[in-house]
């Protein structure tokens, strides 16, 4: 079996199959490239997830909000709502969009960076949303957009700080600590010594605080697990401090993260661990919140996605094989071309496992040197017609997707 096989993806007589049906028969269906996602894959991942936190003492609610970020298709966004989700945005977009799905305002954080008044003039229109603050100096921007629009019933309103370390599968996702591994500042977050000064600003000017956020980055592995650990100890510091000035919090938002596997030697990051650490501390400091939240993106969809690309034929030059095939990184899965550390598993779909293994670069149609898929994967030399398969492309893919070259996004469908 191969190490990626699981209920969404299996392999019979040497073909791949989504959810029982064949890779080919689809690419025929529907031309190449083709975005194909897994409703069913998406609810396993969030019965997982529901599951690490099924220990809660009675009272705790468990809220698992969706970063929609990571793919805001309204049928995902559909599958998440029926199955109890809460969403993550982050701009006034993905808040109509949320809403358009069917999501209730209170079912609804809007987290923005770089925030204007009026992205929180058309974010407080919907005055059941909750505000999650990014920064002190947002406050009167918040302020200002809230006496323009007359709002007059409480705005909900929570901070995100910034708790002084962070980690990601890439320096760019890392987006907590002072600077990242590459020493870029990161610009995210209420810093240490500014965290209570902010609740009392937003006490002081009539703001209902609710909840403390925090979020440390993007696509952790085991590897991560000893600071995820470390700063959901922070954060009950933290909640400590603000108590003892007189807060009491509704929630407390973990943020995201947690990865999927993306590569056969990724040691997973310990989710139930993870969570019992979680619930052990915040049930034992009896701070009497009603919530704790967790902001999933790539653990919802990432693996419940596929992309879909034919093989259009195989160059060899200057020694080097390519397998070219109908799509580009940046109209598809632009993360291999965005960060060096992005890994998605190639899988001949027409072919899975026969045939001599060969080095081949999966390379796309666009002008830029890297436009690869995958630098010299190990795989049954590819032929032409046959049909690739790029995986975990739910996440992440579509969402940063552009139209580079003129080419097409492709259609997006659902098996
Ligand atoms: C505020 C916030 N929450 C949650 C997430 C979700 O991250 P992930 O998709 O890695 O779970 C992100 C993405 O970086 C984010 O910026």
């Amino acid at each position: 079996m191969n190490w990626w096989e699981n209920e969404f993806l299996k392999v019979k007589d040497n073909k791949l199959y989504l959810e029982g049906i064949s890779a080919e028969e689809i690419a025929k269906k529907y031309g190449t490239p083709i975005y194909v996602y897994s409703r069913r894959q998406i609810r396993r991942n969030f019965q997982v997830l529901k599951e690490v936190f099924a220990s809660a003492q009675p009272g705790l609610e468990i809220r698992i909000a969706y970063a929609m970020k990571a793919n805001p298709h309204p049928d995902i966004l559909k599958t998440l709502l029926k199955a109890g989700a809460f969403i993550d945005a982050v701009s006034p977009a993905e808040v109509e969009t949320a809403l358009k799905a069917g999501f209730p305002e209170e079912k609804i954080m809007f987290t923005g960076t770089s925030i204007s008044q009026e992205d929180f003039e058309q974010v407080l229109r919907h005055t059941g949303v909750t505000v999650n603050i990014d920064a002190f100096e947002q406050i009167e921007l918040l302020s200002a957009a809230r006496k323009r629009l007359r709002v007059k019933s409480p705005v909900r309103v929570s901070v995100r700080w910034n708790p002084g370390l962070g980690r990601g599968f890439s320096s760019k996702t890392v987006t907590a600590g002072r600077r990242t591994p590459d020493g870029v500042p990161i610009k995210f977050g209420v810093e240490d010594s500014l965290v209570v000064e902010t609740f009392k600003k937003l006490k002081e000017l009539d703001f209902l605080p609710v909840g403390l956020h925090q979020h440390l980055g993007s696509g952790w592995t085991e590897e991560d697990f000893p600071v995820a650990i470390k700063a959901v100890d922070r954060m009950v510091g933290k909640v400590r401090e603000l108590r003892k000035a007189g807060f009491e919090l509704e929630f407390l938002d973990f943020g995201g993260g947690f990865g999927p596997r993306y590569r056969s030697d990724q040691r997973l990051f310990p989710l139930a661990e993870y969570a019992a650490h979680i619930l052990d501390k915040v049930e034992r400091a009896g701070f009497g919140v009603k919530a704790i939240v967790v902001e999933p993106g790539k653990f919802l969809v990432a693996d419940a996605g596929v992309l879909l690309a034919r093989v259009e034929y195989v160059k060899k030059s200057y020694g080097n094989l390519f397998a070219c095939i109908s799509a580009g990184t940046f109209n598809t899965v632009p993360r291999p071309a965005i960060y060096e550390e992005a890994y998605h598993e190639i899988v001949n779909a027409s072919a899975v496992n026969s045939g001599k293994k060969v080095k081949v670069t999966v390379a796309g149609h666009l002008c830029e040197t890297g436009d690869v898929f995958g630098v010299e994967r190990l795989m049954p030399c590819p032929e032409r017609g046959q049909i690739l398969a790029v995986l975990l492309a739910g996440a992440y893919c579509r969402s940063m997707a552009s139209t580079f070259n003129l080419r097409p996004i492709p259609k997006e469908v659902f098996i």
